[in-house]
C-alpha cells in the first residue's frame, strides 16, 4: 500500500465528508432492521460510512487504486482458484487490518457481481461495526454462545451487497470461540451456501494472540499487513511461518504510521492473553 491517501487528509481538513456515487440501498429499512442497533453519533458520517472507508470517500487516491489492484488479484487470482474465505490480520495492533479489511470489503462490493460477508473476529477489539457506523451490541460471539440466529445478527450495510457481523459482546475466551466446531461449521457453510460470497475476516493481532493461527486453518487465504518501515522483521516472518506460507496472498505494506506508537504502547490493555 502507497502512502496514507492524500486525499484522506484533504477531506479531513474540509470537515465535510463528501462520498459520491455511494450506492444506498434503502437505508430506512436496513436500519429497522437491526432496530437495538442505531447508528452511533460522532462515528459515523451523515451517510453512515466513515471517511476511512477511502475506495468511497477518496475514490481518486493512491490508497483506493491499490485496494482495486488487490481486489482484481483476488478476483482473477493467476493460479484460477479463487479464494472465497480471506483474513487480515498483521502482527501488532494499529497497522492497519481494519482499515484494509473494511476498503476491501467495500471495493469488491461495490464491483458489479460480488457481494461480501465482512467478518469481524477481532473479539478483543472490535473496529468493523464503528467504521461502518453500527453499534456492536451482539454478533459472532453471540452467535457461537448463545446460538442466536445468524439472520438476526448480521447486518446488510448502506453499502451494496456488503454484510456485516460484527464481533459482538467481548468473551473471556476469544481464541477457543474461534477455534470451536461451530465457527468451523459456520465459515463452511457460508462458503459453500453463498457461491457468490467472498468471506473477509478481520483478525486479531497474530503476534499477540492465538485467534490469527487458530483462524488460519478455516480460510482460504491471507493478506497479511505490514506497517512500512515500523512492523520488525522478525515477528513478520516467525507470524508468516505460523500461519502457513502458502496461504498469504499477499503483503500490504501500509505506509500510515499515524497512530503506530500509541497502539503499541497501549495495545497490552485490549489484548491481554
Ligand atoms: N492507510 C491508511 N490510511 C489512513 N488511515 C489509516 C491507514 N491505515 C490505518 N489507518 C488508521 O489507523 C488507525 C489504526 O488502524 P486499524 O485498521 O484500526 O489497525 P488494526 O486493525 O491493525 O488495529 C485507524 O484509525 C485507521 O483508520
Ligand atoms: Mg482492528
Amino acid at each position: 500500500m502507497g502512502r496514507v491517501s492524500d486525499a484522506l487528509e484533504r477531506h479531513k481538513k474540509e470537515k465535510v465528508i463528501k462520498i459520491k456515487g455511494l450506492p444506498i440501498d434503502r437505508p430506512e429499512q436496513l436500519v429497522a432492521k437491526r432496530p437495538e442497533s442505531p447508528l452511533v453519533p460522532g462515528l459515523a458520517t451523515q451517510n453512515g460510512v466513515s471517511p476511512e472507508i477511502v475506495v468511497l470517500s477518496a475514490p481518486e487516491s493512491i490508497d483506493a487504486e491499490n485496494f482495486k489492484v488487490l481486489r482484481a488479484k483476488i478476483l482473477f487470482p493467476t493460479n484460477g482458484k479463487k479464494p472465497r474465505i480471506i483474513m487480515i490480520t498483521s502482527a501488532f495492533p494499529g497497522e492497519g487490518k481494519t482499515f484494509v479489511a473494511a476498503n476491501l470489503a467495500a471495493s469488491i462490493a461495490i464491483g458489479i457481481n460480488e457481494h461480501v460477508l465482512l467478518i469481524d473476529c477481532d473479539l478483543r477489539r472490535p473496529a468493523l461495526h464503528s467504521i461502518l457506523g453500527y453499534s456492536n451490541t451482539h454478533g459472532l460471539s453471540e452467535y457461537l454462545t448463545e446460538k442466536k440466529r445468524l439472520s438476526d445478527l448480521l447486518i446488510r450495510t448502506r453499502i451494496k451487497k456488503l454484510s456485516l457481523l460484527t464481533a459482538g459482546s467481548p468473551g473471556p475466551n476469544p481464541s477457543e470461540l474461534l477455534s470451536s466446531t461451530m465457527m468451523k461449521d459456520f465459515l463452511a457453510e457460508a462458503k459453500e451456501r453463498y457461491q457468490d460470497r467472498y468471506i473477509i475476516i478481520d483478525a486479531a493481532p497474530s503476534h499477540i494472540t492465538a485467534e490469527a493461527s487458530v483462524l488460519s486453518n478455516h480460510v482460504d487465504g491471507i493478506i497479511f499487513v505490514v506497517m512500512a518501515q515500523k512492523t520488525p522483521k522478525e515477528p513478520i516472518q516467525r507470524n508468516i511461518q505460523t500461519l502457513g506460507k502458502e496461504k498469504i496472498l499477499g503483503i500490504v505494506f501500509n505506509g500510515y504510521s499515524k497512530n503506530y506508537r500509541a497502539y503499541h504502547k497501549h495495545y497490552k490493555k485490549y489484548y491481554r492473553l
